[in-house]
């Protein structure tokens, strides 16, 4: 996995962007199509106190609502802390929007603010399939990204 590369496109295309959609949407097209363990690839907003609301996503069909209490998505929500599960049959509560997901990443997203836009899931259906180098990459490139998002 190349992250410079990957870093360096989605900077240049979302240069001087601020809306949050927008955003998602270009991180999740050009994520997807370049991480060789992603089978779904999608952001979760915060739409409420303590909920979750799909957003932009690559892949099958995604629940369209999660509360902060519940799955890996809640978790990092709730927790303000990124989840790497490496068998998600061995995380209590996981929601399996697609019974072929074996492992899963997902990273709590906050503008300059400090406030939590939302999260980025990503799901194999490899086991182990995401790495601390992963988690720290994508946390690195979605800092600059949403710095200024609104
Ligand atoms: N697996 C996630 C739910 C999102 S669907 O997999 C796209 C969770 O447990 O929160």
């Amino acid at each position: 996995m190349d992250y410079a590369d990957l870093a360096a496109r989605i900077e240049a295309l979302c240069h001087g962007e601020t809306d949050t959609v927008a955003l998602m949407a270009t991180v999740v097209c050009e994520l997807h199509h370049s991480h060789p363990f992603c089978d779904w690839t999608g952001f979760y907003r915060v739409t409420a106190p303590e909920v979750l609301k799909i957003g932009p996503y690559q892949g099958g069909h995604g629940c369209l609502v999660i509360p902060f209490a519940r799955g890996v998505c809640g978790a990092a929500a709730r927790s303000g802390r990124a989840q790497l599960v490496p068998d998600v049959e061995a995380f209590p509560g996981h929601i399996a929007c697609s019974s072929s997901t074996r492992s899963e990443l997902v990273i709590p997203v906050r503008n300059g603010a400090g406030q939590l836009l939302g999260v980025l899931d990503l799901d194999s259906d490899t086991e182990a399939a995401f790495t601390e180098t992963d988690l720290a990459e994508l946390s690195a490139i979605l800092d600059r990204v949403f710095r200024d998002a609104v």
